[in-house]
């Protein structure tokens, strides 16, 4: 009597929780947004759209603020080490700056802040810094 109790009142509760978790549509919320390749510097503004008459509004295309590093050989290293800790905006944000300059940031962020970054790869990643980031290389 009591075994049979205790199934009826399991049942009772599976059956519960299925109505009160289970995923129902709510009308009156946001869609999901889209993101894209946005400029650095620069906002659009979206264009008038439409209003909505059943409460449910659309967001338009939110930028993304990071921008692409230049092409090239030594990319690759750079997106795998240099994301550990921030993003590769750290890079792309600072002005051309000397060779020299590069090298010494390469250098404080493996011995000041413990970067794990082999000898070999703190080259090759110099290398692209003094090739793309430099007063006479950067284009952008
Ligand atoms: C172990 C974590 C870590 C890794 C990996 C790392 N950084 Fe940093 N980086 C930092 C910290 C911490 C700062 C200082 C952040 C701040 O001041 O807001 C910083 C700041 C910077 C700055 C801003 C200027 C400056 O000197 O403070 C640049 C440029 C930079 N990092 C480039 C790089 C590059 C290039 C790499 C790849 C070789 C890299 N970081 C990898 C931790 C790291």
């Amino acid at each position: 009597m009591e075994k049979a109790r205790c199934i009826m009142i399991g049942l009772l509760l599976v059956i519960l929780s299925g109505t009160v978790f289970a995923e129902s549509e709510i009308p009156g919320l946001i869609r999901s947004g889209q993101y894209s390749q946005g400029t650095l510097g620069s906002v659009n503004q979206p264009g008038q759209t439409q209003q909505s008459s059943d409460g449910v509004y659309s967001v338009g295309v939110y930028p993304l603020y990071t921008p692409e590093l230049a092409q090239g050989e030594g990319r690759e290293i750079i997106q795998i080490f240099c994301r550990f800790c921030h993003s590769t905006t750290y890079i792309t944000m600072q002005p051309p700056l000397p060779a020299a300059i590069w090298e010494g940031v390469v250098n404080k962020m493996i011995d000041t802040y413990g970067a794990p970054i082999s000898e070999d790869s703190a080259r090759q990643i110099i290398n692209y810094l003094r090739t793309y980031y430099t007063q006479t290389a950067r284009k952008q």
